[in-house]
């Protein structure tokens, strides 16, 4: 299990961005993607937690909805000038998540969602947290966005 090992430390290793709403959710989905990989090596092992892990493959496709929606309507609220390119990656990451957890309820692929969840989605989300997000979060601070506030349908 060395390269889990690796890959739940690189996650841990992803830099904080210049606002506070979008740290907060990232570090939320990495403990919810550490939990999964837990799940799935159990599931691995023991062959349970079947119901479990359907459940919690929902939950973090829920939180990346909400994750992408609130960051898109941040790029709204300032302007952002590279919207399309960062919305765009939102809709295929979210559209490669729907069809990776839709495989796993109708055929069980264990090896799919591991490689997922342990190397893809971990690779995926510290670039772009460390390209697409930091940039956001940067120009939203130095047009005026407060570091402390939240997207205007959160308030
Ligand atoms: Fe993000
Ligand atoms: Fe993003």
């Amino acid at each position: 299990m060395t390269m889990t090992t690796k890959t739940i430390l690189m996650v841990d290793s992803i830099p904080e961005v210049a606002l506070d709403f979008m740290n907060k959710t990232h570090f939320e989905e990495i403990e919810m993607v550490k939990a999964l990989g837990n799940i799935v090596s159990e599931y691995q092992q023991n062959n349970n937690q079947e119901k479990q892990l359907t459940i919690s493959l929902e939950h973090w496709l829920k939180h990346t909805k909400a994750h992408f929606s609130r960051e898109n309507l941040l790029m709204m609220d300032i302007n952002f000038p590279m919207y399309s390119v960062h919305s765009g990656e939102h809709s295929s990451v979210l559209e490669e998540m729907e069809n990776i957890v839709n495989a796993w309820k109708n055929n069980h692929d264990i090896a799919l969602i591991s490689d997922y969840i342990f190397t893809t989605w971990p690779n995926w989300f510290n670039s772009h947290v460390n390209s697409m997000d930091m940039i956001t979060a940067q120009f939203a601070l130095i047009h005026g966005y407060d570091a402390t506030s939240v997207p205007d349908s959160e308030k």
